[in-house]
């Protein structure tokens, strides 16, 4: 994956565990010094070392540590960089899911050898709706869900994660994700 995915996961350790835990992580990866130009795209066997370096340092099974690594992403390295992109995202939390593929689109001219994500949102009340999540990649509904409950907090609601029902092939992994949200006010 792009080395900015790498990125967030260096600020998200270095600012939430300090400096010698970011460098025992680099040494138990294995994974060269230079894997962390934010546009340049590297293989996803070196993104993987990393997070399974990452849990193994901080001792977090490695589905926890993915699902802290997608709540950092969008809510504390995202909106540094593409903070006006989240914005036009979405006025409300079913449009902000309904445009994750817009979103990545829009990023597509920057990113040219990113093999996005693509999400669709089946409503089903007005406070519950299944996000189906399809990915070349194996292994990354965890982050998703980390994601999905930072982007309920931009929009003041808390999301429960119902239920999620993953499959994968070949092709990679496919996640229907049942969510409940509820606003905090
Ligand atoms: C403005 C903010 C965002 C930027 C700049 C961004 C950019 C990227 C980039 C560069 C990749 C790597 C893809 C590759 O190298 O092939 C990626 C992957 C991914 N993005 Fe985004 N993204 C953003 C927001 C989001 C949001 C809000 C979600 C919501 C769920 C999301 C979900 C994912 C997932 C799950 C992947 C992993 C790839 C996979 O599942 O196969 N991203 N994104």
């Amino acid at each position: 994956m792009y080395g900015l995915i790498h990125a967030a996961l260096r600020d998200l350790i270095l600012e939430d565990h300090g400096v010698e835990t970011w460098n025992q992580v680099v040494l138990q990866s294995g994974v060269p010094s230079n894997s962390f130009l934010t546009m340049r795209s590297y293989s996803d066997e070196t993104t993987m070392a990393l997070v399974d370096a990452a849990s193994q340092v901080l001792m977090l099974p490695t589905n926890d540590c993915l699902q802290v690594f997608g709540h950092y992403w969008v809510a504390r390295f995202a909106p540094k960089e593409y903070g006006g992109l989240l914005d036009h995202t979405g006025g409300s939390l079913i449009e902000f899911f309904q445009n994750l593929d817009a979103l990545h689109d829009r990023l597509s001219t920057s990113f040219t050898e990113f093999k996005p994500p693509s999400f669709k949102v089946k409503i089903n009340t007005a406070n519950s709706a299944v996000i189906k999540y399809v990915s070349s990649r194996k292994g990354l509904t965890p982050f998703v869900i980390g994601i999905i409950t930072g982007i309920g907090e931009r929009f003041d609601t808390a999301i429960h994660i119902d239920a999620v029902d993953s499959s994968n092939s070949d092709q990679g992994e496919v996640s229907d994700i049942l969510i409940s949200m509820a606003s905090n006010g």
